[in-house]
């Protein structure tokens, strides 16, 4: 099918430059397995999991099975004031998966709305114990939480807060960054391990100014992901759960990307050892075939909001498609998959693959100023070009596309995290793909 054949006058395409894209179109028509068929008929390697969500990889039948049946016999039922079988049965699987007693799930559909819901737990938690005063949000720089206005307010990445600054909300402040480009540039499936203590800052200047008192939740990805795969510093995630708890600060981790095995672990919780007030989850959950979303929540959440005349609602918030059946059905299947397959396992494995085919490959070519890697995911960053920044990036992505295989651009950084079935002849064809597409943008 020749490109011809699509009329492109229609679609405005999410966070993707437009005008050149039609100049230069990149149309998928099947997929299977680690690959897309594209629409002038080229194999091309999923090198990304579709944005971090495929995890068992491409049209995998239980899911596909699982999804069809479900449309036999219940293909959709309002959540509100009744529910499904599917939705009960899916946040148990969840609940069972999370660590300590995160047990109630709130489902919605989307990272972005994980974040608005999640937030708004916190904001309705405060107030439900007389603590309404704690209404200040605390995000870190550089930090992704998705779009919506809750979400892109406590996220720190420039480009998506620059043009909507006077509808941010107001009670928000930001951590800083958790890179040293100076002495943790290269990490390879380590926690970096910094001198100086970073949350210094968060206890000594954010709250203080503030008044801890006032603070409802601190909002962070365990590993900043959108952002280009940063890692924190060892023990970082430990030492902000103590801060937290210390003030009576919710911890809430963003864990729409880490969530279901990327870190070869349920979740990133489990990677680190230190388990959130609330965890956002989203993408993996139903291998990316339907959109399903949520947040798990500690019990305490859900009690302190049990409260009032029973006929009332508890919490005024929902979406007419949370644990939508035929989403549901998805995520069931899909997490008998991983288990089946023992793809956390494998994922833990082949990060370990990937990491070492990064590290060797890219150190000392032309530009590349970092390399990270951790889990089954891994970035390389390469110097900016002075005028230009993210055009070196851009630019490598459209090659390795040409060249066959899909890799992320972020900032200044390609982002490499494939299905968890990735085998290490995929790994190779990925960095090496990567590295001439690096070489030929000196
Ligand atoms: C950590 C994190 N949170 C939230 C989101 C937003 O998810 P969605 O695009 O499903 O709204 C993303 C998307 O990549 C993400 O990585």
């Amino acid at each position: 099918m020749a490109y011809q054949d699509f009329q492109m006058d229609n679609q405005w395409l999410p966070f993707t430059p437009n005008r050149h894209f039609r100049k230069d179109p990149r149309v998928f028509v099947a997929a299977s397995g680690m690959h897309f068929t594209t629409h002038d008929d080229r194999q091309v390697l999923d090198g990304i999991s579709s944005l971090w969500c495929v995890g068992a990889g491409h049209n995998r039948r239980p899911i596909n099975e699982a999804i069809k049946a479900q449309l036999d016999t219940l293909d959709y039922a309002t959540a509100f004031s009744v529910s499904n079988d599917k939705a009960f049965r899916a946040a148990e699987m969840i609940a069972h998966m999370a660590p300590g007693d995160l047990n109630k799930v709130l489902f919605c559909n989307s990272g972005s709305e994980a974040a608005d819901t999640a937030l708004k737990v916190a904001l309705a938690y405060h107030r439900a114990r007389g603590e309404g005063h704690r209404n200040l949000f605390i995000g870190r720089e550089r930090g992704y939480h998705g779009v919506g206005f809750g979400g892109m307010s406590v996220g720190g990445i420039p480009a998506n807060r620059k043009v909507f600054g006077t509808a941010l909300l107001p009670r928000v402040d930001h951590m800083r960054f958790i890179h040293d480009p100076v002495n943790h540039a290269f990490i390879h499936n380590a926690e970096p391990e910094w001198k100086e203590d970073i949350l210094a800052e968060l206890e000594n200047r954010i709250l203080p100014l503030h008044d801890p008192s006032n603070v409802a939740a601190v909002i962070v990805e365990p590993i900043s992901g959108s952002a280009g795969w940063y890692l924190p510093p060892k023990g970082y995630l430990q030492r902000l759960r103590q801060i937290c708890d210390k003030h009576g600060i919710l911890l809430i981790f963003d864990e729409v990307i880490t969530g279901f095995g990327r870190m070869g672990t349920p979740f990133a919780a489990d990677y680190y050892g230190v388990v959130p007030d609330m965890l956002n989850f989203a993408k993996c959950v139903t291998n990316g075939v339907i959109p399903l979303g949520g947040v798990i929540c500690r019990d305490f959440l859900y009690d302190a909001l049990m409260n009032g005349p029973e006929h009332v609602t508890e919490f005024f918030h929902g979406y007419t498609y949370s644990g939508h059946p035929v989403a549901c059905a998805a995520a069931i299947a899909t997490l008998d998959l991983f288990a089946q397959e023992n793809l956390f396992e494998r994922a833990g494995q082949m990060g370990q693959v990937l990491g070492d085919a990064m590290h060797a490959a890219f150190k000392g070519l032309p530009n590349v100023v970092g390399i990270r890697s951790l889990g089954l995911a891994g970035a390389v960053e390469l110097a900016s070009i002075p005028g230009s920044p993210g055009k070196r990036a851009y630019d490598i992505f459209l090659d390795c596309y040409h060249h066959g295989v899909l890799v992320r651009n972020a900032g200044e950084n390609l982002v490499l995290c494939p299905p968890y079935i990735v085998e290490k002849s995929h790994i190779d064809q990925l960095v090496g793909t990567l590295a001439d597409a690096i070489r030929r943008h000196a």
